[in-house]
């Protein structure tokens, strides 16, 4: 179906959170979330100004880096690769990982070359030595991309993978030059320094955009452009979005609101643990994606008063229908400390109808998409009689323009509830120790003193 640009605009249904109907002490008012807008006033023209303290919006003025991300993979989709490698964690794959998802043909790796028209995609965000392994046993790497993507270019997973991958390549064949192969997308630190060196193809990471903010540049939009996705109009998506909320009243702002409620939720009606319930399967990365970016950016240490607290919610991913098998009775009478945001889809891409029969011949001539869109009411229905709160994104339909919305709304969401907690969204201090313990453990110079005092410690043991 053709729609004008404006049909692509999601929404953001909030009634289900507030009191009444809820009680005060459940749901947000009116009065709360009018006051708590007031204090998100600077938010969006800080994060549109030249010292921003995330480039995340400024971002969407530089067409030319968008400009980059497409001649690049309309290149790499011109020399038909068969599969590509997506190499990366945390912010620097999520990102690309849910935009395919979402965007790309539900079956994408199951369709036949031809219709597929790129490559296959595989995301490597983990060291589990049976996922690569076992992956390069099957890929043709002669035939491959690898796009390595690491801001700081120097993450020990990434550089694990990463270096597996071009010792595989370096073995596939006399004629395979790996730096050919490969592109990177990074910053300054060593792997850009490598990539120059030995002439692999670099886009940039912008400097002032986190992993898990960088879904919008080459780190999350190269890997599905190589794929066949439109990210021009994913990055259209998102300006639209930003557009419809630059001048809007802040109760319109549905970044703004949603950031309000959630922050309300945890601080003020003790609900901090914060789901997010996508009904298409489409989404379900994209929930894990919010789980990262609300984890890692409002995770953190406030300073409230004289004293030092930790601070956020905890965000949980759940996927309609699934998890109504799964988890619902645990949010409808479990402990009342949860804020459910369902994402729900008006009109799916494929119909769908059921045919009768036994064994439910009322479902005779019903779409799946009906019966998706009923059982997700159902559920919010189902919630606020048990005086659970719960909100509710909209999307027309799953598009890139309606997914570009979407990413940048929650992107925008969260900075806006890092102010509201006072805090710095865009920095993880809390990730640091793990990571030089475990450079102790595998004995990497340098970490010697931190190794000897691991050693030495004797934490209790309770092995049964
Ligand atoms: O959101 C973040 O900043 C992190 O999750 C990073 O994306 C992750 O740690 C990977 O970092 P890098 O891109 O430097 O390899």
């Amino acid at each position: 179906m053709k729609r004008s640009r404006a049909g692509w605009d999601i929404h953001f249904e909030v009634g289900g959170s507030l009191a009444p109907p809820l009680a005060d002490s459940q749901g947000v008012t009116r009065a709360e979330v009018q006051a708590e807008l007031r204090r998100c006033r600077e938010v969006l023209p800080k994060l549109q100004g030249p010292r921003a303290a995330s480039g995340f919006v400024r971002m969407l003025r530089r067409t030319a880096a968008l400009r980059a991300v497409e001649t690049s993979a309309a290149r790499w989709r011109a020399r038909k690769p068969s599969d590509l490698i997506h190499i990366g964690i945390g912010g620097s794959s999520l990102g690309a990982e849910a935009l395919l998802r979402a965007s790309a043909h539900p079956q994408h790796r199951l369709l036949p070359d031809r219709e597929r028209g790129g490559p296959r995609v595989h995301f490597v965000d983990n060291v589990d030595p049976e996922t690569l392994g076992s992956l390069l046993e099957v890929v043709d790497l002669r035939r491959s991309l690898v796009h390595v993507v690491s801001k700081s270019g120097s993450t020990v997973e990434t550089a694990a993978g990463f270096q597996v991958v071009r010792d595989a390549l370096e073995r596939a064949g006399r004629k395979v030059r790996w730096p050919e192969h490969c592109v990177f997308t990074t910053g300054r630190g060593a792997l850009g320094e490598l990539g120059a060196r030995e002439g692999v193809e670099i886009l940039d990471f912008p400097a002032d955009v986190g992993g898990r903010f960088s879904v919008l540049t080459a780190s999350g939009l190269f890997t599905p452009a190589v794929a066949g996705v439109d990210v021009g109009a994913v990055v259209q998506g998102a300006r639209r979005y930003l557009s419809r909320i630059a001048n809007a009243a802040p109760a319109e702002n549905s970044a703004a609101v949603s950031a309000v409620v959630a922050y309300l939720m945890a601080e003020r009606k003790r609900k901090g643990v914060h789901v997010m319930m996508p009904y298409a399967d489409a989404l379900e990365p994209l929930a894990r994606w919010y789980v990262q970016l609300i984890g890692e950016s409002l995770g953190k240490r406030a300073r409230r008063g004289a004293r030092t607290t930790g601070v956020g919610p905890t965000p949980l991913a759940a996927r309609g229908t699934t998890d109504q098998h799964s988890q619902i009775q645990l949010f409808v009478e479990g402990p009342a400390d949860k804020w459910v945001n369902f994402v729900s889809v008006e009109k799916s891409r494929r119909v769908q109808r059921i045919p009768g029969g036994d064994p439910a011949d009322y479902l005779e001539g019903i779409d799946l998409g009906t019966l998706l869109r009923a059982e997700q009411r159902g559920t919010e229905i189902a919630l606020a009689a048990a005086r659970r709160p719960s909100a509710r994104w909209i999307l027309p339909e799953i598009h890139p323009q309606s997914i570009g919305q979407l990413f940048f709304a929650l992107e925008l969401q969260t900075a806006y509830q890092g102010a509201l907690y006072g805090i710095d969204a865009y920095d993880q201090p809390g990730v640091e120790a793990g990571k030089i313990a475990a450079f102790a453990l595998i004995g990497r110079s340098g970490y010697q003193k931190q190794k000897a005092a691991i050693e030495s410690s004797t934490p209790p043991t309770w092995r049964i």
